[in-house]
């Protein structure tokens, strides 16, 4: 049985394309059942209307507080039996109620070698610190941000790069191949939150 998954998305929804297009692998794992925005403007709901998967509207601002917004959100979840949880690209911070409700269920893909650069404008910083090797983490969600069990990272050499927009670009496609990777090993239980064994490094020429 294929897992059921749900992903969550904030804006331009590129990795929701990609784990979409891994979906069509009659032996991938997983199927996207549902995906889920919390912002109104978001670019990936029209594409998510264009391959026809349905799309929920979750617009944050129309809730008194996080708790009533995350409420929500598990119900819809609940009710779609949905199994695991994708954040791509979906800016808001889950709680600690969320997480501990969904353990070992949420993955989140992060434009950075974690533990390196948490947070926001991670090219940015990467390029300010000079450092020779960038890239994405795919990693679980745990109540401390970013710093969940890995499951999968892609590097790549930007000792030559001075431009964001450029280390941005090759970043997110290395961000497409990992994401459904990871996602495949969780899915197919190679690898689960409490054992990271068989996690990923690969550097991609992007
Ligand atoms: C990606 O860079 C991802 O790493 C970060 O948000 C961005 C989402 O891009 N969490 P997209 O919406 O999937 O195109």
């Amino acid at each position: 049985m294929k897992k059921k998954i749900a992903v969550l998305f904030s804006g331009r929804g590129s990795n929701m394309l990609a784990l979409h297009e891994a979906t069509k692998n009659p032996s991938y794992p997983a199927e996207i059942v549902m995906t889920v925005t919390d912002r109104p403007d978001a670019q990936g709901i029209e594409k998510a209307q264009a391959l026809g998967l349905p799309c929920r509207m979750l617009d944050a601002t129309k809730f008194d507080d996080t708790q009533s917004f995350e409420s929500n959100l598990h119900h819809i979840l609940v009710t779609s039996q949905v199994e695991y949880i994708c954040l791509a690209g979906f800016m808001r911070i889950l709680s600690s109620w969320f997480v501990e409700k969904w353990k070992g269920k949420i993955v989140n893909i992060h434009p950075s070698l974690l533990p390196n650069f948490i947070g926001l404008k991670t090219h940015e910083r990467a390029l300010k610190e000079k450092v020779l090797e960038h890239g994405c983490s795919v990693h679980f969600v745990t109540p401390d941000l970013d710093k969940g069990p890995i499951i999968g990272q892609a590097k790549l050499n930007i000792e030559n790069e001075n431009c964001v927009k450029r280390v941005a670009e090759r970043v997110l496609e290395a961000e497409h191949i990992i994401y459904p990777h990871a996602l495949s090993l969780v899915a197919s239980g190679l690898l689960s939150v409490d054992n990271t064994q068989a996690s990923f490094m690969i550097s991609p020429t992007v």
